[in-house]
């Protein structure tokens, strides 16, 4: 059967005091709606609509793979399914409505609810969780174990205000029940808004089957509606991935000081120190060893790995390379196996050799460097001109002596060696030696010279001081 899902963004989010709507706040690295949209395509629905409308450009810009639908108004959340009427209405299958602004449920918890909604032959079927009597969801009404309907916690009657079964906002529908129920929704109620929430009533009223899918954990399907619950959700979705990568073999020393992102893949006997960040698309192998203090941002790094202290995006790192403390690479670098980059060592679009190193203080900026390469403290490639970036080539087994400029685009060849100091603007041919500074004078007695010149001077300012 053919499975479609609504995911409701229009809201501004007013709680959040701030210019972005609330559904592109990153909870742990990742903005709300990306959570339930890839949890979604993990899922494999056949199409996902996403309703926005408050500042619709800025959820289109991050999200794809989805079809977009505006919800000029926001009139409440039946109002908001509604707009999906034109892309759904008459198709046969069911349908998941899901809150954009509840980015912790997982695609388990949605497989249940569908496998639930099957097997009982529900036409509607509400996610539901417990909570405190004074928690501020809709509440699900029962009568004899049957679902009645839905009641919002402002439109709650006295006799209804024990009820601590609670409206998580996660839904799946019969698609066709669920859109003939919603065109009999009215505003008649505390906000003056078209419920989502009272299709269960209706439906319930038309003989079809409503049932309760009841879930144990509320922290995965918590609305975030302020930044107070938008912090503790990345506290609980931090700690719920650390504990799966530390019983998956991974060594975290301090899980609560370790923020390793949800689409973060990380091998065995690897441990990460404290205070690092992993976001992205990072993918790390096995028996590494990473921080303290490392930010990678979409990171491939393979086995027997260490780096420490470092800054790290967009960039491959081969077996038993060793980086850092204090390095920083950016930019699709791929460093090869056991290549070493010291203390302040700055790498951009730079493919660096086999066994090659850049020991201390070296800026490598397009470059493709071969194996078994010496960069000397404080080498630097000279790549931009002030308006073109250019390459510079270093093959195998070259020497660059301490402190040179290779001004781009400049080509050292195999086995070449730089002497120290140098400023390399020419290419340099193979086994050739390159040496380009000021020949050194030495001038004999003549600091002693110098030395006499300086007192003459001193002695002179004096006299004039007393005078
Ligand atoms: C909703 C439910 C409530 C449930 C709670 C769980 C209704 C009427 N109430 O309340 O029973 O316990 O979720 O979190 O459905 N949205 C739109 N367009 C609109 C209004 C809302 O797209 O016109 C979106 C919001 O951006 C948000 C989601 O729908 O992502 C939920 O809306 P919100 O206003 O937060 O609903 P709640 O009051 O939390
Ligand atoms: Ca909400």
């Amino acid at each position: 059967m053919k499975v479609y899902a609504i995911v409701l963004a229009a809201g501004k989010g007013t709680r959040m005091k701030s210019q972005k709507p609330k559904v592109v706040h990153e909870v742990l690295y990742k903005p709300m709606i990306n959570h339930v949209v890839d949890e979604l395509k993990a899922l494999g629905v056949d199409e996902t609509i996403v309703i926005v409308g408050h500042e619709a450009k800025q959820v289109e810009a991050i999200v794809d793979g989805v079809t977009f639908v505006y919800q000029n108004e926001q009139l409440g959340t039946g109002h908001a399914v509604l707009q999906a009427r034109e892309a759904l209405e008459g198709k046969e299958g069911m349908t998941l409505v899901l809150c954009g602004d509840a980015p912790l449920i997982r695609k388990e918890t949605l497989q249940g609810i569908i496998q639930y909604h099957q097997e009982h032959k529900n036409q509607a079927t509400v996610m539901s969780a417990d909570c405190e009597t004074t928690t501020h969801y809709g509440r699900i009404i029962k009568e004899n174990g049957q679902v009645k309907g839905i009641v919002e916690f402002k439109d709650l009657l006295d006799c209804q205000k024990d009820i601590t079964e609670m409206n998580t906002g996660e839904y799946c529908f019969d698609n066709r029940a669920l859109f003939e129920a919603l065109n009999q929704v009215t505003n008649q109620n505390a906000q003056n808004e078209y419920y989502l929430t009272d299709v269960i009533g209706i439906m319930d009223q038309q003989g079809l089957r409503v049932d309760a899918y009841k879930i144990d954990d509320f922290n995965e399907v918590g609305g975030i509606n302020d930044r107070l619950a938008l912090a503790e959700a990345t506290q609980i979705l931090r700690d719920r991935i650390n504990r799966e990568h530390l019983l998956n073999g991974v060594n975290i020393i301090d899980p609560q000081n370790t923020y390793i992102g949800r689409d973060v893949v990380i091998g065995a006997e690897t441990t990460i120190e404290p205070g690092c960040i992993l976001k992205g698309k990072t993918v790390i192998g096995e028996n590494c060893h990473i921080g303290p203090y490392c930010e990678f941002t979409n990171v491939i790094v393979k086995d027997y790995v260490d780096i420490k202290f470092s800054v790290l995006s967009d960039s491959i790192i081969e077996n038993g390379v060793d980086i850092g403390p204090y390095s920083r690479l950016r930019t699709n670098c791929h460093i090869m196996e056991h290549a070493h980059l010291g203390n302040f060592v700055e790498m951009k679009k730079a493919v660096f050799g086999k066994g090659s190193k850049a020991s201390h203080l070296t800026y490598v900026g397009d470059a493709e460097v071969g194996e078994e390469v010496n960069l000397g403290c404080g080498t630097i490639t000279s790549n931009y001109d002030g308006k073109n970036k250019s390459l510079t080539k270093i093959g195998d087994h070259a020497f660059i002596g301490c402190n040179s400029n290779l001004v781009a685009p400049v080509t050292i060849e195999k086995n070449a060696y730089i002497a120290a100091g140098s400023t390399i603007t020419k290419d340099v041919e193979e086994d050739a030696m390159a040496i380009a500074r000021a020949r050194q004078v030495n001038k004999e007695g003549y600091s002693k010279v110098l030395e006499e010149a300086r007192m003459k001077e001193f002695e002179k300012r004096n006299k004039e001081k007393k005078k």
